[in-house]
């Protein structure tokens, strides 16, 4: 059995009153709490520019934190014991006077956390007022993501906070990282020998990796239209999923062993050429149509919107990695708001058998997949050909699966979200499950030359109909290689 230690800390949190911070960051924080991985004398202090009491704010945050545990998850015990460890600091985050108070606060914290979940535009100067009171030594900054808009970008943001902060105390976040089934990637890969061996081009035709999403816009109008698709959701969360799926055997389990294998998988991925954006590359934009049987609005009509927006919901794409490995394997990428259901996936499609010996018209089925469900219901599944039962059926093939579904076979284990695992391996001072500037910069060297392709064109992305898999097109994209995307309906 593993026990995990955890020191205590400082954990002051940026943004405090934001939409992460409550939804996320405050009942994550409570949970870790609960499972007795906050030490004793870890305090949290909860900052942010809204004015009013610590009385009012903190009342606040608890309302919410008991909504967004839920009254299942909730415990009075822990709730009160959480609440003693929290207070309010009210902080402009640009004016360095402000910051005496926080560093009052902290008092003789050996480990100060300090957590980011506002606009990264301010990560540099919350890092440089943090400094001037004394609190760069100890600490460790988490920043969220998106950091920058671009290469370009980005840098700017990385470079304002490595003046003060050391790369091996900056934790950068993505939360697909923190799932369950993400980690597990790396436990099927690399404590199974059995797949390892046929992990190449010689044995996988292609890989698809979809991440769809049920929701539209929620709200986020303001960020989002900025943003889009590929930047909110490729240049992150696909681009690391693929990462794992297609980076070697790391040396060890250590942060930098395993990030210097998925550096070099977004440095082998190959540009996409002019023409490849028209064939390689589909981006969509949702119009009305039905979630979950009712009537919603398209992007263009979301409140707070202009209509004029060019903004994608919706990417698929094909990237190919050039080397050894996987010359000639496509890996199909997916995403998009407003899909006919949540679900993240990923599908390894298998060879054929080098030579084939049952009937020619079942010739089209005959290929194993591993599926891999990151959610909902997470699980592996592996699809093999057995024969089909019954005097009456020869030799006539069927497809079925291997089945590991993860909450029936552990049905003891509640399963966290990401960042219960995230906020624990930053207390930990464990950043294999964070992104390092190398791997952020790859991944938007590659992005920006899609953006730049999108941008001179000047094309409008496709209209798809609010519940549908996105543009016909992007079932083009796949069927032109002959193949299609596993289990569309
Ligand atoms: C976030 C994106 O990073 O991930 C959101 O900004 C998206 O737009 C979310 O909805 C999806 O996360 P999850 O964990 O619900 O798949």
């Amino acid at each position: 059995m593993l026990s995990i230690t955890v020191e205590p800390c400082t954990f002051a949190l940026f943004g405090a009153l934001g939409d992460l911070a409550l939804r996320k960051l405050f009942p994550a924080l409570y949970q870790l709490d609960g499972a007795g991985l906050l030490h004793e004398d870890t305090r949290i202090i909860a900052l942010a520019r809204e004015a009013g009491s610590e009385q009012e704010h903190l009342a606040f945050i608890t309302s919410e934190l008991r909504r967004y545990v839920g009254a299942k998850e909730l415990d009075e015990a822990v709730v009160e014991r959480f609440l003693a460890r929290l207070s309010y600091l009210h902080v402009d985050f640009l004016n360095g006077e402000d910051y005496v108070a926080l560093a009052e606060s902290a008092g003789s914290a050996q480990r100060v956390i300090a957590y980011f979940a506002t606009p990264a535009a301010v990560y540099g100067a919350i890092c440089e007022n943090l400094a001037k009171v004394g609190l760069a030594e100890n600490t460790r900054v988490v920043l969220e993501k998106p950091i920058g808009s671009d290469l370009e970008s980005s840098r700017k943001v990385n470079d304002a906070v490595a003046q003060f902060f050391p790369e091996n105390r900056t934790y950068r976040i993505d939360h697909y990282l923190g799932k369950e089934t993400v980690q597990n990637l790396i436990a099927l890969r690399f404590a199974n020998s059995l797949f390892e061996t046929q992990w190449n081009q010689n044995y996988i035709s292609h890989v698809e990796i979809t991440v769809a999403e049920q929701v539209g816009i929620e709200g986020r109008w303001g960020y989002f239209d900025k943003a889009g698709q590929l930047r909110d959701m490729i240049q992150n969360h696909l681009l690391q999923l693929l990462c794992l799926i297609a980076m070697d055997p790391p040396a060890d389990l250590s942060a930098d062993s395993i990030r210097d294998e998925k550096v070099k998988v977004l440095k082998a991925l190959a540009p996409i050429s002019p023409e490849g954006l028209t064939t390689q590359v589909v981006r969509g934009q949702y119009i009305a149509g039905y979630s979950e049987g009712k009537a919603v609005p398209g992007y263009l009509e979301e409140p707070n919107s202009n209509t004029q927006s060019n903004t994608e919901t919706f990417v698929a794409l094909r990237a190919d990695i050039r080397n050894w490995r996987w010359a000639g394997v496509p890996f199909y990428l997916r995403t998009g708001k407003r899909m006919p259901q949540k679900l993240s996936q990923i599908v390894i499609h298998f060879k054929e058998p080098s030579h084939y010996i049952f009937a020619p018209e079942q010739r089209l089925q005959i290929s194993n997949k591993l599926i891999i469900r990151l959610q909902p219901d997470e699980g592996i599944s592996l699809r093999v050909m057995t024969k089909d039962q019954g005097l009456d059926k020869g030799m006539q093939l069927r497809s079925g699966p291997l089945q590991l579904n993860f909450s029936d076979t552990w049905s003891s284990a509640r399963i966290p979200d990401a960042y219960e695992r995230l906020l624990l391996e930053v207390m930990r001072g464990n950043q294999n499950l964070f992104v390092r500037k190398d791997e952020i910069e790859a991944a938007w060297n590659w992005c920006d030359q899609l953006i730049a392709g999108w941008k001179k064109s000047g094309d409008a992305p496709k209209p798809y109909a609010a519940g549908s898999w996105g543009p016909m097109s992007s079932i083009a994209l796949i069927t032109r290689d002959g193949r299609s995307w596993y289990g569309d309906i």
